[in-house]
C-alpha cells in the first residue's frame, strides 16, 4: 500500500486525533492542527513525536492555517495526499435564542474551517493529479431529534454533505476524490464523559468509539474508486430507531 502524507485538523483530541494514530500504526506521514498549542503539543507527544508527524497550530476558520499545513506537509514529506477535516465545535441552544454571532461560529469553524482547508489541500492535489479529502460530517443533519437543539451547528454540518457533492463533481478529472464521512455518537471529549446516554438512538445501542471512525476514515483513504459518498457510521442512526430501548 502507496505511504501517504495525511492531514488532520482537529487532532489535538477525539476523532482527530484517533485517525492520526490509526494512519501512523500503519506507515503513513500524518500533520496534525489544532487551535490550542498546548493541547496539541500533547497529542503530538503522545503520537511518538517522531520523522513521520508534524504539527501547525492554528485557527481553522483563518485560511492560513490549510496553507501552513500544506507547506509544512511538503517541506517535510514532499506531497499532500489525504485531508481529513475534524475540527469542529458542538453544543446546543434552543432555536428561538440563537443570534447572529452564536449561528457565526459555527459557520465559521465548522463550514468555513472544511471550506478554505480543502482549497488549500486541492490547490496542491490537482499539481499531484490525485488526492482525497474527507470531511467528518454527521449522521444527524437528516435526522431530526426533538430534544436536541442544535440547530446552528446541524447547518454548518448539512452544508458540507453540498459541498462533498460539488467538489467530487469538480474534481473527479483532476483524480481527486472527496467524501464525508457522518458518524453517529462517538465518545471523545466533545461530550463531556455523557455520550453513553445517548446510546439509544442508535440501532445498535451503544455509542461509537473513535476507532470506529479511524477505520473507515483509513478505508476510503486508501480505496480508489468512492467519491462524492456521505458515508455513515453510525451504529444505524441514519437507518431507523427502535422504540423500546
Ligand atoms: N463526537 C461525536 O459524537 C461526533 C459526532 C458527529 C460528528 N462529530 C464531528 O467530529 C469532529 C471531531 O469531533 P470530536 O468529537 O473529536 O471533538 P473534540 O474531541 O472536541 O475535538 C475537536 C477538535 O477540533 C479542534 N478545534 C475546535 N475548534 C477549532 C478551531 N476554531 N480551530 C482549530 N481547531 C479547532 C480542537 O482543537 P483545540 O481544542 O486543540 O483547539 C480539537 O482538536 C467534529 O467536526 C465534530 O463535529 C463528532
Amino acid at each position: 500500500m502507496k505511504k501517504q502524507t495525511v492531514l488532520i485538523t482537529g487532532a489535538s483530541s477525539g476523532i482527530g486525533k484517533g485517525v492520526a494514530k490509526y494512519f501512523l500504526e500503519r506507515g503513513d506521514n500524518v500533520v496534525i492542527s489544532s487551535a490550542t498549542e498546548a493541547k496539541l503539543q500533547k497529542a503530538f507527544d503522545e503520537l511518538g513525536a517522531g520523522e513521520n508527524i508534524a504539527m501547525v497550530v492554528g485557527e481553522i476558520s483563518s485560511k492560513t492555517t490549510g496553507d501552513q499545513m500544506v507547506k509544512v506537509a511538503l517541506e517535510k514529506f514532499g506531497s499532500v495526499d489525504v485531508l481529513v477535516n475534524s475540527a469542529g465545535i458542538f453544543e446546543t441552544k434552543p432555536f428561538l435564542e440563537v443570534d447572529e454571532a452564536y449561528l457565526d461560529r459555527f459557520l465559521d469553524i465548522n463550514l468555513k474551517g472544511t471550506f478554505f482547508t480543502t482549497q488549500s489541500a486541492i490547490a496542491q492535489m490537482v499539481k499531484q493529479n490525485e488526492g482525497v479529502v474527507i470531511n467528518i460530517g454527521s449522521a444527524l443533519v437528516n435526522h431530526g431529534i426533538t430534544e436536541m437543539a442544535h440547530a446552528a451547528q446541524l447547518v454548518s454540518k448539512a452544508a458540507i454533505n453540498g459541498l462533498t457533492f460539488h467538489l467530487a463533481a469538480e474534481f473527479g478529472k483532476n483524480n481527486i476524490r472527496v467524501n464525508t464521512i457522518a458518524p453517529g455518537v462517538i465518545r471523545t471529549p466533545m461530550h463531556d464523559g455523557n455520550a453513553d446516554q445517548n446510546a439509544s438512538v442508535h440501532l445498535l445501542n451503544r455509542i461509537g468509539e473513535v476507532e470506529d471512525i479511524a477505520a473507515m476514515v483509513f478505508t476510503v483513504a486508501k480505496s480508489q474508486f468512492t467519491t462524492g459518498a456521505i458515508i455513515h457510521v453510525d451504529g444505524g442512526l441514519g437507518a431507523g430507531h427502535a422504540l423500546n430501548h
